[in-house]
């Protein structure tokens, strides 16, 4: 980037309206238009004594009630003093949820573990899929085993069905229905729904629905995360995104990471043509960080009206994928330096690891690692000529096949250290990069009506496959595809 085009790009920045829509959604406006909604996220980072109003009311000391009841709750648990019916600590904590009731705590209980009580095995059920459940409890003892029953909504299909066949595996075991309270807590803005289910809604952990799914995690979606790493670390973590929130809401634009982040991303998208991104950590506790990233961005940004209504006529959000380095550059990166597709990246790396792994007689672990990221970014940039191929005694036949192009841009972000508060700033970073986006290609980052028709067919095609002789209506390829699945299907 030139100053010149930062010039240009903070320019559409500004006639897009980026700072106006921002200090609208700090302030609480009903910026989720779709669905009538503020968009608060910011607000569960807020220290107490902030002030945050929705519709009159101060959201803040809400917030810290529910922070306080569940670090009452993790400190429990965590100390052995929560005992299951048996009277047993619990030693096993499973996370029911999908989507922003998944993704946000798997990926930061992993990219936290380091900072994790060892003592407590942590899982996250989320697929539909009844092997993910039978997978990940086959090896629990149900007396010390708590599941966490996260949904926004308390009917989300996959995750109502997961929480009533655990509710199932529990009960084969413990044989009485009251063992349901000290085994099974919420997390939902669903009380009635929570209440139904049959866990008691003292167990129960709220949110509002000024938090949207995918920006949730930081809510008491968050909780599995607070077992692991106890309160401390999860209060560290909010701090961390709420100075990234404050360095937003303040920083001038020239010096602003998110909207400088986003728009270098709007320029590649818009100017470019790029149809992806690559979010690519060197860490192996980020592993999960570009699933994260995917519903963060794919979910908010996959969107083909304006907020007027209107269908776009330029493209909105990328795809974004990645895996963390050095797998990568075994797998795809020859793609990313010598293929056909301009595919800008984001690497993030740490100056310092948590694991110091000395190599008998060479450099580090960490040396090792680190110096991929550099040299890959540096290939990237700037290549290899011919010329140069061939200065190293190429046979002429083989050296176009050993041209790097360059000028395949990449960013880099390089913090000393994982801990929850560089984490929460790092989440914070792309959840606001994601804003600005959105706000300069005019959609609603904030609402997610395309998953509703899949949602919707599925809940019509299930009471279909349980009965052979029901009258089929679809197309003629579903019709035949069910028919195939009816008449082969196991128990
Ligand atoms: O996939 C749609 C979605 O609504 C996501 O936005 C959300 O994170 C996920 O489903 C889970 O929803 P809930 O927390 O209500 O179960």
């Amino acid at each position: 980037m030139t100053d010149d085009t930062v010039r240009l790009l903070l320019q559409l920045a500004d006639e897009a309206g980026v700072a106006a829509k921002r200090d609208a959604m700090f302030a609480g406006e009903k910026i989720n238009v779709t669905e009538g909604r503020a968009v608060l996220h910011t607000a569960l980072r807020q220290p107490r004594g902030a002030q945050v109003l929705v519709d009159g009311h101060d959201v803040v000391p809400d917030v810290h009630e529910v922070l306080d009841r569940m670090a009452t709750f993790a400190d429990a648990v965590r100390a052995g003093e929560w005992l299951g019916y048996t009277g047993q600590p619990i030693r096993n904590i499973v996370n029911i949820g999908i989507g922003g009731s998944d993704l946000g705590p798997v990926m930061a209980y992993e990219a936290l573990k380091h900072y994790a009580q060892r003592g407590l095995t942590l899982r996250f059920v989320s697929n539909v899929d009844g092997t993910d459940l039978v997978e990940k409890t086959r090896d629990l003892d149900p007396a010390q085993t708590l599941f966490i029953v996260s949904s926004k909504t308390f009917t989300t299909q996959e995750t109502m069905a997961n929480a009533r066949s655990a509710r199932a595996w529990l009960l084969a075991t413990l044989k009485d229905d009251a063992a349901v309270a000290r085994h099974f807590v919420a997390v939902s803005t669903n009380a009635a729904e929570v209440g139904k289910f049959g866990i008691d809604t003292a167990n129960m952990f709220g949110f509002w629905d000024w938090v949207g799914g995918r920006y949730s995690m930081d809510s008491a979606i968050g909780l599995s995360l607070m077992l692991a790493v106890g309160p401390d670390g999860f209060r560290e973590l909010l701090a961390g995104f709420h100075e990234m929130d404050e360095h937003f809401r303040t920083a001038p634009p020239e010096k602003n990471l998110p909207v400088l982040m986003g728009m270098l991303g709007v320029w590649y998208n818009n100017f470019f043509g790029a149809e992806t991104v690559a979010v690519l950590p060197y860490d192996q506790y980020l592993a999960y960080f570009s699933a994260y990233l995917q519903q963060l961005d794919m979910e908010s940004n996959g969107k083909h009206v304006t907020l007027g209504g209107e269908h776009v006529d330029y493209q909105t959000g990328p795809v974004i994928w990645g895996q963390p380095g050095t797998n990568g550059q075994h797998a795809f990166y020859q793609l990313i330096h010598q293929g056909t597709k301009l595919i800008p990246c984001d690497f993030i790396g740490f100056c310092q690891t948590l694991n110091p792994l000395p190599i008998p007689g060479g450099a580090p672990h960490h040396d090792l690692l680190m110096a991929n990221v550099f040299a890959q970014t540096e290939a990237l940039a700037f290549g290899k000529t011919l010329e140069e191929v061939l200065a190293d005694g190429v046979d002429p036949e083989v050296a176009p096949h050993r041209v790097f192009e360059g000028n395949r841009p990449t960013s880099t972000l390089l913090a000393d250290r994982l801990t929850p508060h560089t984490l929460g700033a790092l989440i914070a970073l792309y959840e606001h990069k994601v804003f600005v986006q959105g706000a300069v290609w005019d959609i609603n980052s904030f609402d997610q009506w395309g998953v509703e028709l899949g949602k919707v067919l599925a809940g019509r095609i299930v009471p279909e496959l349980g009965d052979a002789e029901s009258d089929l209506a679809h197309d003629s390829s579903t019709n035949t595809l069910i028919r195939r699945y009816r008449a082969r299907r196991g128990a």
